[in-house]
């Protein structure tokens, strides 16, 4: 066989919504109930690095995640690999002699290897950083031509909060009203250079794998509950547009106030926080498990905080002492 090896890394960071995706309207493509809305964080934290080749000597399809090889028959990671194949274009390398056609992309045999640089699975969307990562650098590979947009309704389909993170700053994820799921895409509202000032903090106090996936959470919601029909159809829409304004404006205390109300734990030590000083200066957020994200409103809150949940909160052993991720909300610059 030919001794060649093409490959491509990239690396995406993980998003934190503040106004949630909770529930599908269509399993198998990820179509969701409500707009969401989303922070991208800086890469430098909570990331994603992948590397994928392509191989004539690759005999079938393989992936490592965190060093791992795990299996790769996942529908999710099935559809994204028959979607990117499907737009893969020419690529020529003179200098290398390589030559593969789009008929050659269907055939060639790819190996996948990603790490994540936080814990996996712990409620802290790593599935967002890892399949908008995975699509991103096999778009790379494969040569397609597609813009982010059209490229976060293929990350869409691997995990319903990668879609996200195809962009940086401040990215809402629109519903879509069609059923082939065509335009239920990602859009950036504001660039990482806006909003300059808020500090994320990530309050790791569990790296264990979360109980419940999001998947059958939603899932049950959907099935069981009233409320959430009430949540998607009255509840967001209002929620959407409030953030968007709060974003568009730099506007920290309804920020805060609507990304807290769409959160369903509470903090009691950001909550004294902001009744001591009178107004909103932090905002808490949770995803899917025990981990919280702080959002602050500059540097100097940041530290105060800090140095309260430190108090509070100590690391509790060696590998803990991560355990207060600062992010800012930027992407590379
Ligand atoms: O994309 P999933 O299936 O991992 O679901 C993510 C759900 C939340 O993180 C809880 C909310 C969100 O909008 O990211």
């Amino acid at each position: 066989a030919e001794k060649w090896v093409l490959s491509v890394t990239a690396q995406t960071p993980t998003n934190i919504a503040v106004i949630k995706y909770w529930g599908k309207r269509d399993e198998e493509l990820i179509l969701p109930i409500n707009d969401s809305i989303s922070v991208t964080l800086d890469p430098g934290h909570l990331c994603t690095t992948t590397s994928v080749a392509v191989s004539p000597a690759f005999t079938h399809d393989r992936i490592w995640l965190n060093g791992k090889e795990v299996s790769l028959s996942g529908g999710r990671f099935q559809n994204v690999l028959r979607e990117i194949r499907s737009r893969a274009t020419d690529y020529e390398d003179e200098k290398r002699g390589i030559k593969i056609t789009k008929k050659d992309w269907e055939k060639l045999c790819v190996h996948i290897v990603s790490y994540n640089n936080f814990p996996t699975a712990a409620g802290l969307a790593s599935s967002a950083a890892g399949l908008a990562c995975l699509v991103f650098s096999l778009a790379k590979l494969m040569n397609v031509k597609e813009d982010h947009s059209q490229l976060s309704a293929i990350a869409r389909q691997g995990s319903g909060s990668a879609c996200r993170s195809l962009y940086g700053g401040f990215v809402k994820w629109i519903m879509g009203k069609e059923d082939n799921g065509s335009d239920s895409i990602a859009v950036q509202l504001a660039d990482e250079k806006h909003w300059d000032d808020l500090v994320i903090i990530i309050a790791v106090v569990s790296s264990k794998q979360k109980e419940t996936s999001s998947t059958s959470g939603m899932r049950d919601t959907v099935e069981t509950s009233e409320l959430i029909k009430h949540r998607a159809k009255e509840v967001v829409p209002k929620r959407i547009k409030e953030m968007e304004a709060a974003i568009a404006k730099c506007d920290f205390p309804s920020f805060a106030r609507l990304a807290c109300a769409d959160s369903n734990q509470i903090i009691s030590c950001v909550e004294k926080l902001n009744r001591h000083e009178g107004t909103p200066q932090v905002a808490y957020t949770f995803d899917a498990g025990p981990n919280a994200v702080l959002i602050s409103k500059d540097r100097k809150t940041a530290a105060l905080l800090l140095q309260r949940l430190l108090f509070q909160f100590p690391p509790q052993s060696d590998a803990d002492l991560n355990s207060y991720v600062i992010g800012d909300k930027t992407i590379l610059k």
